[in-house]
């Protein structure tokens, strides 16, 4: 039994020697000292001893079990020495490395100059007010006074979505101060930026869609004087404290008096040149008195109060702006293009 207690000391010994990892180690303990191990089933014999021999074996058995117990408890912790070693190394994170790049996006130049105006407006007192893209054509058209066999409501200019045409994507974005005049009372201050849709082709300076900044204010004693006085701020705030602006008689449904509005051409300063086409200015909005039609059909009293509209066009106002000649170009997410602003 002496020979057997020594064999098992040996070959565990050198079992622990030359364990791998943590994993053979366990099982090198469970096939030595485990409940079924090879030392565990020698010491049930014991009982077949003599009683002097009893003891010594003991004694040899419980020192072999120790012995194999240290040594497990080093190779272990040589094992996880070498395991967390082995970690560093390959963890190692090498600082000097230069980093990916984030590169952070820029706002689009219509959202600049959009951003631009409702900042010149808010600061004249207006609020900003929101309407519906798909619309009923009694706001986009007869509560604007733009009844039924006018030219805008023809099928070929606009995109309906009922065989009546009672329902259509907005051509413009003054439905909003029906809906305004419907739901406040004067005094009324507000610029509505939005989408406007009409079956044009596109080209340098058409879009079926396209952005308006509709504006509207209603309140005692408004006259044609405010109208001018606002939109030339607004064209001195955006381009420049010296642009001159041209007022033109105009015609519009839903307001009279109405006009168009030019501004001097910032390519020849009014000389006349390829870009405005010889004429020396550039038409950007039209505008008007609102017609006492429109306010009465909202239930306002005329005999109380007056007001004046006026619709811009944003990727017209943006072109002047930053110079950009080809309309297209702010919707073709070209990033060479979108980066220089
Ligand atoms: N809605 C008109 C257009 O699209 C512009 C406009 C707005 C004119 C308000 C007068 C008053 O051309």
């Amino acid at each position: 039994m002496k020979k057997l207690l020594e064999e098992i000391k040996g070959a565990s010994l050198a079992a622990v020697e030359n364990a791998a990892d943590l994993g053979a180690l366990e099982s090198i303990r469970i096939n030595y000292l485990g409940k079924k191990g090879s030392l565990t089933a020698v010491l049930k014999q014991m009982g077949s001893l003599s009683a002097e021999e009893r003891p010594l074996i003991g004694q040899l058995a419980n020192d072999i079990r120790s012995k194999i117990e240290e040594a497990i408890t080093q190779k272990a912790a040589e094992l996880s020495e070498k395991l967390l070693e082995m970690r560093i190394i390959s963890e190692k994170l090498d600082v000097t490395i230069p980093g990916t790049p984030v590169t952070i996006g820029k706002k689009h130049p219509m959202s600049i100059v959009l951003d631009e105006a409702i900042d010149i407006f808010t600061g004249m007192g207006f609020a900003v007010a929101e309407g519906p893209e798909v619309e009923f054509a009694d706001y986009v058209f007869t509560k604007l006074n733009t009844a039924e066999g006018h030219p805008a409501r023809e099928w070929q200019d606009t995109f309906y979505f009922t065989e009546d045409s009672s329902v259509l994507l907005r051509t413009q974005t003054s439905p909003v101060q029906v809906h305004v005049m419907e739901t406040q009372k004067p005094p009324i201050r507000i610029i509505s930026p939005g989408r406007v849709y009409r079956k044009d082709e596109v080209d340098a300076t058409h879009s079926p869609m396209f952005h308006q900044i509709e504006g509207l204010v209603v309140d005692k004693g408004i006259t044609m004087g405010d109208l001018k006085g606002t939109l030339n701020t607004l064209v001195q705030r955006l381009y420049g404290p010296d642009t001159k602006t041209r007022f033109r008689p105009h015609h519009f449904p839903f307001t009279e008096p109405s006009c168009e509005v030019d501004v001097q051409c910032f390519e020849c300063r009014g000389e006349g040149c390829r870009v405005c086409k010889g004429e020396g200015w550039i038409e950007l909005l039209g505008a008007g008195m609102v017609h006492p039609k429109v306010l009465e059909g909202c239930g306002i009293d005329t005999e109380v109060y007056s007001g004046f509209a006026f619709g811009v066009g944003l990727e017209r106002m943006t072109m002047r702006r930053f110079k950009i000649s080809d309309m297209r170009l702010l919707y073709e997410n070209d990033i060479r293009f979108l980066s220089q602003f």
